[in-house]
Parts: C-alpha cells; structure tokens; sequence
C-alpha cells in the first residue's frame, strides 16, 4: 500500500526538472529502505556521485560507515529505516544544495514522510537539520545533535533527532568517549532503544490524511 502510493510520488519525481539539478543528473535517488517495515525516516544532505550513478543514497564511503554505525546500534537499514535527502538529484562538485533547490524538491520529501509516517525522523547532518528547525548563532549541530525535538511536517508532529553526517566521522577517528563517532554511537543506541521496541506497529496502512501525496498525486 505505501510502496504503491510512494511509486506514484516516484513517477512524478523522475520527470521533475523544478530547478536547474534536474538538467545534469544521472538519476533521481529516491530512497532506499523497506518501506513497509520502516519505522524511521532518515535525511541526509545530497546524493553524491556514487549515489547519482546508482539512484541509491546513502552508497558512497559515507554512506557504508552510516550503515556500520546503524548496524552497529542494532538497526537494520534494510527493515527499519527509510533513507531520503534533503533533494533528490545530485548537486554539482558535491556542493551543499541551496535554499532553492531544496524548497524545489521539498513536496516530494514531505509527501514520502506522509506516506510512511514514521515514528521518528533522523536529521543527518546540519543540512538536513536546517531544513526543519531554524538555527539561532548559539545553536550548531554540536549542540543540538543527541536531543529529541520535534519537527512538524504538514501539520503533523513526528519525533525528531539531529545526528552527525558521516562524512565529518569520515575525518574524525577517535572512538575516545565524547568524540563525534562515539557520540554518534550514543545517538543512535538512544534511538534503537526508544524507536524500535515497540515493533509490533509496522502494517503496512495508508493513514487517512495524507495531505502532501494527496496534493501531489492529484496535479
Ligand atoms: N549520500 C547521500 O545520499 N546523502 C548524503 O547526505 C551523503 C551521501
């Protein structure tokens, strides 16, 4: 039922050229993930090069050390998480995607959230953190990453974590305690623990205010 409703948001996503990214892709990344089983959302920045020549996010270096650290918590990335980006083509030289690109492709993000309602959203990264929550000077990614917060996504509240990106543990190797990767170990034991007890909710049901596919699945 989801993946018959996230196909449709897929469709219209492949013939998206709403900014200038659709012009230089190889491919759409659109996700990747059981969507059926997943109880968590994840966002990530961009797809990167590997990502493009793949359609896969999350598949590059830093993408194999995200998926160390998930299994590593005891999460499956293939059964409880659904993987996305903040936008679904790759920015060129891996740049970080600007503030219109991202609202460009942000009703095919709001509408696989809608779809999947998960019961919490992993921010990955300061840009996907940025997309939601508006940072005051005192509040960076140091300080934020490790809080459970909530984000609103048209109209409904879903539990919410900033984690690091990998790529900053890609050049931070200390597992020292308080280092970036033993925090990240921290943050995402934290979400096992609080997320995925409770696993008996997975059916596989469409709720019925679904308000962002229905928007774009109706155009
Ligand atoms: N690959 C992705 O798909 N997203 C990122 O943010 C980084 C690498």
């Amino acid at each position: 039922m989801k993946k018959n409703c996230l196909e449709i948001v897929r469709q219209k996503c492949e013939s998206c050229h709403g900014c200038a990214l659709g012009a230089t892709r190889n491919n759409i990344v659109f996700s990747d993930g059981d969507a059926a089983t997943a109880r968590i959302v994840l966002i990530g920045e961009a797809p990167g090069e590997t990502e493009d020549l793949t359609g896969r996010p999350f598949v590059g270096r830093a993408g194999q050390l995200l998926t160390e650290f998930l299994t590593e918590a005891g999460i499956s990335r293939d059964k409880d998480v659904y993987i996305i980006n903040t936008v679904k083509c790759r920015p060129p030289e891996n740049r970080v995607p600007t503030d219109e690109e991202k609202a460009a492709c942000r009703k095919f993000l709001d509408a696989q959230i809608d779809i999947i309602k998960p019961s919490a959203i992993i921010l990955c990264g300061a840009t996907a953190l940025k997309s939601f929550v508006t940072l005051d000077k005192k509040q960076t990614i140091s300080k934020l990453r490790g809080q459970w917060m909530t984000v609103s996504v048209d109209g409904v509240e879903y539990k919410a974590m900033t984690i690091f990106h990998p790529s900053y543990l890609l050049r931070n190797h200390s597992m020292e305690e308080g280092s970036p990767r033993r925090l990240m170990q921290e943050d995402l034991r934290n979400i096992k623990d609080t997320i995925l007890p409770d696993v008996n909710h997975t059916e596989d049901v469409i709720s019925d205010d679904v308000v962002s596919f229905q928007e774009l699945a109706s155009v």
